[in-house]
C-alpha cells in the first residue's frame, strides 16, 4: 500500500528500490514496480470519479498485464495508435477500442481482421479528412457491420486533425452519409499543451475545451449524434478529469508509468514513476569517468542529450556521450562505483524506453517476481 504523499521524487523512490536485489538481473533491462502501477490507476480512476470517464491510452505501457490491471480496476475503454496494440488490448480481454491514429494502406484491411477476430471488443477508428472517410468506407462490405468513426479535430498540436470549422462538419456528416460508417463523435487530443504552471495551462485547455464543446453543440444542432468526446493527455487529465459532461471520456497514457520527464516538469500531476531502467559500469576508463551499458538501444533518446534519464544517487553526473550500447558520464563520485556496481535510472520519456526492451522485470515488494513481454512493442502480433 503506497500512502499519500509518498514517493514524491527521486530520492524517495531510490529508497524504494536501494532493496531490490538485481544481481542477476541482465542489464540494461526495464523493471516495472507493480505497486506503483496499481497506484497510478487507482489514482487515475479516482480523479476521474468514474472509470467509464476514462479511456487510457495503450502507447506507453504496451504490455497485456497491465491492460488486464486496468480491467480489473473496471475500465472497459481503450486507446491506442498501432493495430498491435489494438490487438494486444483485445487479447487482455478490453471491450472497447479506439485506434486513434489515421489508417492507411494495409491497415485498412487489418482494422478489419481485428474486427472479424475479435467479435467480443468493439473497435473505433478517427478520420481528419474525406479521403480517408471514403477509404474505411470502401474497405467494409454490408456483412462487416457499421465502424463507429470520430471526427479527429485539431486543438492546436498540428499533428494529425481538422480544426472544428465549416470543413470539420462537412466531414462529419460525410461520416454519417457512407456506407459502414456511424458517427461517433470527436477525438481531441491537445499534446501541444506543455504549460508547467498549473494555472497556465488550465487557461488553454479551458479554451480547447470550450472550442470543441462549441463545435460539438453546432454538430448537435444540426441533428447528428455526439456520443462522446475523448480529450487530452496526462498533462491535462486533471482539468479534463473535472469536467462535469457526461460524454467526455480522458485519455492520458503516460501516467500509469508516468516518468522524469513529466514528473519533474508537472510536479502538480498525482502520478509517480513506476519504471526504470538498470545498468552496470561496464569500464572506467579514466578518474571520475564512468562508462554504462546505457546506450540509446535502452533509453530513448528523444530527449535531448544529457536529458535522457535520472541517474539515481549519482552526484553531479556530467554528460560526456552516449552512443548505442554505451553512456559516459563524469562524476565526482565515481571512485564508488566500480566496474560492475549496478546504477539505477528513472527515463525522461518512458513511451518509447518501453518499446525498446522486449521484456520487464516486475518488481513487487521490494523482489524482482515476474517478468512481462511488452507484446505490442512488435508492429505485428497477429494480424
Ligand atoms: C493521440 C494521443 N492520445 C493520448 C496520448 C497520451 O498522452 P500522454 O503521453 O501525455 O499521457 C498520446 C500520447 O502521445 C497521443 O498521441
Amino acid at each position: 500500500m503506497i500512502a499519500e504523499g509518498d514517493l514524491q521524487g527521486p530520492d524517495s523512490l531510490a529508497q524504494r528500490w536501494a532493496e531490490i536485489d538485481v544481481s542477476r538481473a541482465l542489464s540494461p533491462s526495464l523493471l516495472i514496480d507493480r505497486g506503483i502501477v496499481q497506484r497510478n490507476i487507482e489514482k487515475t480512476i479516482e480523479l476521474a470519479r468514474d472509470p467509464a470517464r476514462l479511456r487510457p491510452h495503450a502507447k506507453t505501457h504496451k504490455m497485456i498485464e497491465i491492460a488486464r490491471m486496468e480491467a480489473e480496476l473496471g475500465i472497459r475503454k481503450h486507446k491506442c495508435a498501432t493495430i498491435a496494440e489494438a490487438e494486444m488490448l483485445a487479447r487482455a480481454g478490453a471491450a472497447d477500442i479506439l485506434i486513434a491514429y489515421p489508417l492507411a494502406g494495409p491497415n485498412l484491411q487489418r482494422f478489419l481482421l481485428l474486427r472479424r477476430d475479435y467479435p467480443g471488443t468493439s473497435f473505433r477508428a478517427t478520420v481528419d479528412n474525406p479521403d480517408s472517410a471514403h477509404a474505411l468506407s470502401a474497405v467494409l462490405s454490408p456483412v462487416d457491420g457499421r465502424v463507429p468513426t470520430l471526427v479527429d479535430l485539431d486543438v492546436g498540436m498540428g499533428r494529425t486533425g481538422i480544426a472544428p470549422s465549416d470543413d470539420a462538419a462537412s466531414l462529419y456528416h460525410l461520416i454519417a452519409s457512407l456506407p459502414g460508417l456511424i458517427p461517433d463523435g470527436l477525438h481531441a487530443y491537445d499534446g501541444h499543451v506543455r504549460e508547467a504552471d498549473p494555472d497556465a495551462r488550465r487557461a488553454v485547455v479551458r479554451d480547447i475545451q470550450e472550442r470543441t464543446f462549441a463545435f460539438r453543440d453546432r454538430l448537435l444542432a444540426s441533428g447528428l449524434p455526439v456520443p462522446r468526446i475523448v480529450f487530452g493527455g496526462t498533462p491535462s487529465f486533471p482539468i479534463h478529469a473535472a469536467l462535469e459532461e457526461p460524454d467526455v471520456e480522458c485519455s492520458p497514457g503516460t501516467m500509469v508509468l508516468h516518468d522524469h520527464g513529466y514528473a519533474s516538469r508537472f510536479p502538480d500531476l498525482p502520478f509517480i514513476p513506476a519504471a526504470f531502467l538498470l545498468t552496470r559500469v561496464v569500464s572506467r576508463p579514466r578518474a571520475g569517468r564512468l562508462c554504462l551499458d546505457l546506450g540509446h538501444k535502452a533509453v530513448a533518446a528523444d530527449p535531448p542529450a544529457g536529458e535522457r534519464c535520472h541517474l539515481i544517487g549519482i552526484p553531479e553526473p556530467t554528460f560526456v556521450g552516449q552512443s548505442e550500447e554505451h553512456l559516459v558520464i563524469d562524476t565526482p563520485a565515481a571512485d564508488r562505483y566500480p566496474v560492475g556496481a549496478c546504477i539505477l535510472a528513472i527515463p525522461t520519456h518512458i513511451c518509447p524506453t518501453v518499446a525498446l526492451h522486449r521484456r520487464a522485470y516486475v518488481v513487487d515488494e521490494g523482489r524482482i517476481v515476474d517478468q512481462w513481454d511488452v507484446a505490442a512493442r512488435d508492429r505485428v502480433i497477429g494480424i
